[in-house]
């Protein structure tokens, strides 16, 4: 189905697409030797690629994945660390985080390894995830001294519950494959060779739908959970924000940084 489609595997240097295949476009997450971490130039890539998507009749559902062990480690730690509370607010990702958020076609996700923090909240953006046995998810920006800044929040805990999100964004504790489908976080656990495969043969099964009615099923079924959900970011946000001013943020960074345990001194 490459009939119309656009390059767009130009100029990429963080993602991987392949052309649509059946009416499927695969985006893959590919910057294995920082564990996929969720750069500026990551999250524009995948930005650009979703909004090409969206004008692209070849494309009907897209499928995202990442690596075999790790789906995505979250926001790219090492751009943190000089980073200001305005810089978070003047920050560039606020808008390719609206864009992926906005895609209007399904999307189909598919999580091996470890899936934290910006990766979980990238995760959850996608409309139904599989995940093979040995995923983990977990929102640890706790241990830097920060909240979760891309929805994390209010995403988690209307899908897995206030206690369990609790304990996950409190203590940064990961959750197994398992627990997130008896939690509801994922649609199916598998076998990790399996994991792509089978969201791939879901999403050409949505291909097949009529495209316009599957938008409207993404945007009502999205609708149930939204009313206040765009308000709790924009609260999150700027508590994420205003932790870019304390010292224990500064710290966190460091420590992961410098691969030593940090010391939290609560300013
Ligand atoms: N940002 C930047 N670099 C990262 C990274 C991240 N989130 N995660 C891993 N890396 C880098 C490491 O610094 C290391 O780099 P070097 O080779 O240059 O030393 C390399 O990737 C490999 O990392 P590890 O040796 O730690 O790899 P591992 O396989 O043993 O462990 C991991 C993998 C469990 C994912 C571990 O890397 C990890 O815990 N990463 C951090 C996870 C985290 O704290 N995420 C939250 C980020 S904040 C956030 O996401 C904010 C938000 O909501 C918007």
């Amino acid at each position: 189905m490459t009939r119309e489609s656009p390059p767009y595997l130009a100029g990429l240097e963080d993602i991987l697409v392949g052309q649509p295949e059946d009416f499927v476009l695969t985006i893959r997450l590919n910057r294995p030797k920082a564990r996929n971490a969720l750069r500026t130039q990551l999250l524009k890539e995948l930005a650009d690629v979703l909004a090409q998507a969206s004008n692209d009749d070849d494309v009907r559902c897209v499928l995202l994945t990442g690596g075999e062990k790790v789906f995505a480690a979250g926001a790219d730690i090492t751009e943190m660390k000089d980073k200001s509370p305005v810089d978070v607010i003047n920050d560039p990702r606020g808008h390719y985080w609206a864009a992926i958020r906005d895609f209007a076609k399904p999307i189909v996700g598919a999580v091996n390894g470890f899936c934290l923090g910006g990766g979980n909240e990238l995760a959850m953006h996608c409309d139904i995830l599989f995940a093979g046995n040995t995923a983990q998810f977990g929102q640890p920006e706790i241990n830097l001294g920060i909240i979760p800044g891309a929805g994390g929040t209010q995403r988690l805990t209307q899908m897995v519950g206030k206690s369990k999100a609790m304990r996950m964004v409190l203590s940064g504790e990961f959750m197994s494959a398992t627990e997130a489908e008896k939690a509801g976080l994922i649609a199916e656990v598998c076998e990790p060779e399996l994991t792509i495969d089978k969201a791939l043969t879901l999403a050409k099964k949505i291909a097949k739908k009529p495209p316009l009615a599957a938008r409207l099923a993404k945007e009502s079924v999205l609708n149930a959970a939204d009313t206040l959900l765009s308000d709790g970011i924009k609260a999150e946000r700027k508590s994420f924000a205003t932790l870019f001013a304390s010292s224990d943020k500064q710290e966190g960074v460091s420590a992961f940084m410098e691969k030593r345990k940090p010391t939290f001194k609560g300013h």
